[in-house]
């Protein structure tokens, strides 16, 4: 297939913020792969939006395996040719498995088992598709970060979180930096307290205003801001 469109990919898209990212770049006019590790719950998730007349299609992807992630690359490479958007949005929230709110209380194997997803794995997926954005020299990442990842907020509760999160900004900023250059830009940011399966209620954001930044960054014409972090829009403290 050979589409006119630009093409997205959002990672662990099946559902919240991944999803609802999804449907908007959609409706933006964008075709978009809704990356997910469950066959299942991604067919369901594309299907859904298909429904509502979408441009949408399902691609299975494990963030936390490279060979997942160089299919997808060749998936793309084979369909399109080319690459626009990558959202990475695929997390893991496990400090609260080891019983505790201290940093003294989660184990090593689970900030390994977060890293593993949460940094490593936006570090593999970009690795694998920036090629197809370097070939247009266009491109947008959007790295899916939290406030809970701000060094000005390093308070008690989800450590290995935190630490997952202030490294993908530490990855923001060091991508940017190597990919201005293709006019690939690479932008942090925290959607604030979305009601979703990690923000549980009572987070105060429903789920159009937490995508709201992502598409705008998403979507950012040439020359804009690249390597900062933002919320609502307005660049934040790292
Ligand atoms: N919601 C909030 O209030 C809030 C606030 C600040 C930041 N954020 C950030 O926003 C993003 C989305 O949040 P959310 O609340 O929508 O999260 P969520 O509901 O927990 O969704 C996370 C998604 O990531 C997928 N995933 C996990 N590991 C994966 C892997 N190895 N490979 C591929 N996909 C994987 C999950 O798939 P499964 O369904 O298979 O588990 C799920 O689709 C995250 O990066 C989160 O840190 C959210």
């Amino acid at each position: 297939m050979n589409s006119a469109k630009k093409i997205a990919v959002v990672t662990g898209a099946n559902h919240g913020l991944g999803f609802e990212t999804s449907r908007q770049l959609a409706k933006q006019g964008y075709h978009v792969i809704i990356a997910s590790r469950d066959e299942e719950k991604g067919q369901k998730a594309a299907q859904t939006l298909q429904n509502e007349g979408l441009s949408i299609i399902f691609y299975p992807l494990n963030v936390t395996n490279d060979e997942s992630c160089q299919k997808l690359a060749a998936f793309i490479e084979n369909e399109f040719g080319k690459l626009a958007v990558l959202i990475n949005n695929a997390d893991i929230m496990i400090d609260d498995r080891d019983g505790g709110n201290s940093i003294f209380d989660v184990q090593i194997e689970t900030l390994k088992e977060t890293m593993e997803t949460n940094v490593y794995g936006v570090l593999r997926v970009t690795k694998a598709l920036v090629p197809l954005m370097k070939k247009r020299k266009y491109g947008r990442i959007v790295n899916i970060s939290s406030g809970m990842g701000q060094l000005i907020h390093m308070e008690i509760g989800h450590p290995g979180y935190r630490i997952s999160k202030t490294a993908l900004n530490a990855v923001t900023r060091i991508l940017s930096n190597e990919l201005q250059i293709n006019n690939i830009l690479v932008n942090s940011v925290c959607p604030g307290w979305v009601k979703t399966d990690i923000g549980v209620s009572p987070a105060p954001h429903i789920m159009e205003k937490g995508v709201d930044t992502i598409i705008w960054l998403a979507t950012l014409p040439d020359g804009s801001a690249t390597g900062n972090f933002f919320r609502d829009h307005q660049p934040i403290a790292w």
